[in-house]
C-alpha cells in the first residue's frame, strides 16, 4: 500500500509532531511526514523538524486580515504538497470552513483530555479541580465544533494523589506520544 502523505500543523514545542516523525521512520508505517507548518516563526518544533530533514514552512497568521485569508494561504500551501492527511499537533488556531471543508475526514488533532470531557484549554487544571480519578488524551477528526469531531482513539492515565498540573500533564503527554502515531496509522490505513 502506498504510504499516505501527511502534513503536520504546529504552533509550539512540537513533541507530538516529533513522535509522528519518529514513527514514520519505519518504512512499514502507513504514512510519511511530508512537511511541518507553523503559524509562528519561533515554534521550537520547526528546528526539531529541520533536524529530521522534514520540509518546514511558516505562515504567520498576523500577516492576514481575516481567519479566512490565513486559512486560504495555509490551504494553498497544503494543497501544493499533495497531501492525503493533515495532523494538527498543538496548532493553536481556530479554523474556518475554508480549511475544514477541504480537509473534512482528512484532518485529525490530538487533545489532552478524554473527549468529550474537557474540550478547550486548561484541561489538566479542570480535571484536577473536578477530582476525577482518570484523565488522558484523545485523537479526533477536526470539525467545525472545537474539539468536538468524532473520536478515533483515546488513552487513559490515572490521576494520583498529590498530582499537580505538571505531573499530570507529563503523564498524559507520554501517552499522547504513543497514541498519536497509533491513531494516525489507523486513519492512514483506512483512507482509500
Ligand atoms: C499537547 O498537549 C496536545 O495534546 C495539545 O497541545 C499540546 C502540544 O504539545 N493539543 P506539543 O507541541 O506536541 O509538544
Amino acid at each position: 500500500m502506498k504510504r499516505k502523505r501527511v502534513g503536520v500543523l504546529i504552533s509550539g514545542r512540537g513533541s507530538n509532531m516529533a513522535a509522528l516523525v519518529e514513527a514514520a521512520r519505519d518504512p512499514a508505517y502507513p504514512a510519511e511526514i511530508v512537511c511541518v507548518v507553523s503559524n509562528r516563526a519561533d515554534a521550537a518544533g520547526l528546528q526539531l523538524a529541520k533536524r529530521h530533514g522534514i520540509a518546514t514552512h511558516v505562515i504567520n497568521h498576523t500577516d492576514y486580515a481575516t481567519r479566512e485569508d490565513f486559512d486560504a494561504a495555509l490551504n494553498d500551501y497544503l494543497q501544493g504538497k499533495k497531501l492525503d492527511l493533515i495532523a494538527c499537533a498543538g496548532f493553536m488556531r481556530i479554523m474556518t470552513p475554508v480549511l475544514l471543508e477541504r480537509w473534512a475526514g482528512r484532518m485529525i488533532n490530538i487533545h489532552p483530555s478524554l473527549l468529550p470531557l474537557y474540550k478547550g484549554t486548561h484541561t489538566h487544571e479542570r480535571a484536577l479541580a473536578d477530582g476525577v480519578k482518570v484523565h488522558g488524551c484523545s485523537v479526533h477528526y477536526v470539525t467545525v465544533e472545537l474539539d468536538g469531531g468524532p473520536v478515533i482513539a483515546r488513552a487513559e492515565v490515572p490521576v494520583l494523589a498529590g498530582d499537580t498540573v505538571e505531573t499530570l500533564s507529563a503523564r498524559v503527554l507520554a501517552e499522547e506520544h504513543k497514541l498519536y502515531p497509533e491513531a494516525l496509522a489507523i486513519v492512514a490505513r483506512q483512507l482509500t
